[in-house]
């Protein structure tokens, strides 16, 4: 459940404005319903037209507000009302005629007025006609919400429901609610540089066939994306798998153990932190075959060679980056993991149970570091990635404050 600091759910106030991305805003009041997110819905009369209040009322399980004169609030200053209390106010889709209002202060309906009269960020994530946004009045008006601080989310490249193509579309819901997720997060490295691998390797045998380990990438695209909200700028080496990019991750894909060394090593020397959560293959293929080698009845002999140790190369620079190794073992998961850890000379190691991690949506933990171990409960894959990536934040403070 997404909660504020004081352990409330966070609320946001929704505001949805005129344009035909308006139906996408309903499923964005799902996703942040399920997460746990207490949503208030206030829409503009032209989104009224697009979809109607009932949707948005049985998705929040709230009322839906559109008129500054609504007598269900007794005062009648639904304006004051609504936002107080909010944690963050997000427009979707902001319409080109509700950016001009916000970025000149006008307060002639319930959404702009309750803008103003406002004390919580304000995130809009604009939908219009790739024209209508590139129209320079638009973009005077982005660039003055920039300036005020307001945070524009998007707008995305592509089909537009006019039937031409370019940028102005809304952000899809998953997007939308993931950044407004993330705005949540504590910016615990904010202005650090972390690398991650995730995923498996693949060594060749032949033309269709190769050896790889078991992992699906999940752990390490949930750090990915645990450690962008924290504010990090992130880089993601993965290996072969089919999960989508986390927002806000730059993402190498590479095949081999030595394409995932070669990425690595061409970012390393700008990193803060290393987090290698990669099933790596320890073994190569020598002399691997172009051709798809032909099956017979007899024993096919293979010729492995060590790969080499991604971490331990990166732990073992002379001035290495904050390194962070994983370790998932099927039996005597703290003796194996610490081994691991002094071994490679990690001031964090996080151990997991091979049968209950891989591939699953979730995952329990143990930390090893130089003042002993922390149990991670089970919980879903991001909400591990979030206190792995405050553990670390924490550690990385006391390594430089040391230093
Ligand atoms: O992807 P999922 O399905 O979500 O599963 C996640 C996971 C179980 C794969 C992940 O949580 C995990 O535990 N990854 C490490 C797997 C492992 O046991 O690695 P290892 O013991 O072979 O290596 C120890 C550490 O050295 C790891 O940080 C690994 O990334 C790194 N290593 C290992 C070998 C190698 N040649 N280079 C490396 O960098």
């Amino acid at each position: 459940m997404s909660e504020s600091p004081s352990n409330r759910p966070k609320r946001l106030l929704l505001g949805v404005t005129g344009g035909v991305a308006a139906y996408k805003s309903a499923e964005l009041t799902r996703l942040f319903v399920k997460a746990g997110y207490d949503v208030q819905v206030v829409m503009s009369e032209a989104a009224t037209r697009f979809v109607a209040p009932a949707t948005f009322q049985a998705l929040s399980g709230r009322p839906v507000f559109t008129d500054l004169w609504d007598n269900r609030i007794d005062n009648h200053m639904a304006h004051i009302d609504l936002p107080r209390g909010a944690d963050a106010i997000l427009v979707a889709p902001a319409s080109a005629d509700f950016l001009f209002k916000l970025a000149h202060g006008a307060a002639n309906d319930l959404l702009s007025t309750l803008c103003s009269a406002r004390d919580c960020p304000v995130l809009v994530a604009p939908a219009m006609n790739r024209q209508m946004w590139e129209n320079p009045p638009n973009l005077r008006n982005v660039a003055l919400l920039r300036q005020d601080g307001v945070h524009i989310l998007g707008p995305d490249e592509g089909d537009q429901a006019c039937g031409e193509t370019g940028l102005g579309r809304m952000l899809e819901p998953e997007q939308l609610f993931a950044l407004v997720d993330a705005f949540f997060q504590p910016k615990v490295l904010k202005g650090l540089k972390v690398l991650l691998t995730a995923g498996p390797t693949f060594e060749r045998i032949d033309a269709v066939r190769g050896i790889t380990n078991s992992s699906s990438g999940k752990m390490g695209f949930a750090l990915a994306q645990a450690a962008f909200e924290a504010g990090a700028e992130v880089t993601l080496v993965a290996g072969p798998t089919s999960l989508p990019t986390p927002v806000g991750a730059k993402r190498v894909d590479v095949v081999s153990t030595q394409d995932m060394l070669t990425a690595v090593n061409g970012v390393v020397s700008k990193t803060d932190i290393f987090i290698s959560v990669a099933a790596v293959a320890d073994y190569y293929v020598l002399n691997p075959s172009e051709q798809k080698i032909k099956k017979d009845a007899h024993i096919l002999t293979l010729e492995l060679a060590p790969n080499p140790d991604i971490l331990a190369n990166v732990a073992g620079l002379a001035a290495p980056p904050f390194c962070v190794g994983f370790a998932a073992e099927s039996e005597n998961l703290l003796e194996y993991g610490e081994q691991k850890r002094r071994r490679k000379k990690l001031p964090l190691l996080v151990a997991n149970q091979v049968q209950s991690a891989i591939g699953a949506d979730d995952n329990e933990v143990i930390l090893l570091d130089d003042h002993g171990q922390h149990k991670l409960e089970r919980a879903g894959k991001l909400d591990i990635a979030r206190a792995i990536v405050n553990h670390t934040a924490k550690l990385y403070r006391e390594y430089h404050t040391k230093s």
